[in-house]
């Protein structure tokens, strides 16, 4: 018989009750982007931070900040369908108003999707629709544009297809390698990742068809 996976339970201080905007950050590394919404989050509350990597730096700096936390590993699900259920009621534990994927290299699955629809964003280290993927900035530079960039997304149900929030565009240089390059989109990533959260945790948005309006 295959045990029930543990429900994720939050680590670290309840959050306390406030009338601001939730958000959830779900992270599986580095946790840069992370760091700068911790920082520059205002008119809204980081109330929790999940990854699928226990060892993730992110879930550091958020118990650091003093962030709600919870862990969802694929490895202790008997499949993807039951991580993707796992994954849902860690993020219903902490219910949010909108949930960020910065830096979250998995796709997300249909039962998130319906109960936060149009709820979920992420960011990408490329200009959308071109490279997307797990190696947005690698694809570009091999192809050889000069111009790349940082796209903020709404999340459906494909890989990097969602309606498009943000974009900043970023110079590739002769002498990049894919570390540099993502070192400088990063740079620019951060500071709309922060922008768009807040305009969109406090203001609101619309979409019409592929458009979308922030508040
Ligand atoms: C960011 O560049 C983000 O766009 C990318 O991972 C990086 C996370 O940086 N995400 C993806 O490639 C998703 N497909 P960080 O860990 O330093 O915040």
């Amino acid at each position: 018989m295959t045990e029930e996976p543990q429900v994720p339970t939050a680590t670290g201080p309840e959050s306390s009750a406030t009338a601001q905007p939730r958000v959830t950050v779900v992270v599986s590394g580095s946790g840069t982007l992370l760091q700068a919404l911790l920082d520059n989050a205002q008119g809204y509350t980081i109330s929790s931070v999940l990854s699928d990597r226990a060892d993730a730096l992110g879930l550091e700096r958020a118990r650091a900040a003093g962030v709600p936390t919870a862990v969802v590993e694929l490895k202790d699900f008997p499949d993807r369908a039951a991580w993707n259920q796992g994954l849902l009621r860690a993020v219903d534990t902490f219910k949010p108003d909108l949930i960020v994927l910065a830096g979250f290299m998995r796709i997300i699955g249909e039962p998130l999707l319906a109960a936060y629809d149009g709820r979920v964003i992420n960011t990408h280290p490329a200009l959308l629709p071109s490279f997307p993927g797990a190696h947005g900035v690698r694809d570009a530079l091999a192809h050889g544009v000069k111009v790349t960039g940082c796209s903020v997304i709404l999340v459906d149900a494909g890989t990097d297809t969602g309606p498009i929030v943000a974009q900043q565009a970023v110079e590739v240089l002769d002498d990049d390698t894919e570390e540099s390059l993502h070192e400088r989109i990063k740079v620019v990533e951060r500071a709309l990742l922060v922008d768009v959260v807040e305009r969109m945790a406090v203001g609101g948005w619309s979409v019409e068809g592929r458009r979308v309006r922030l508040g």
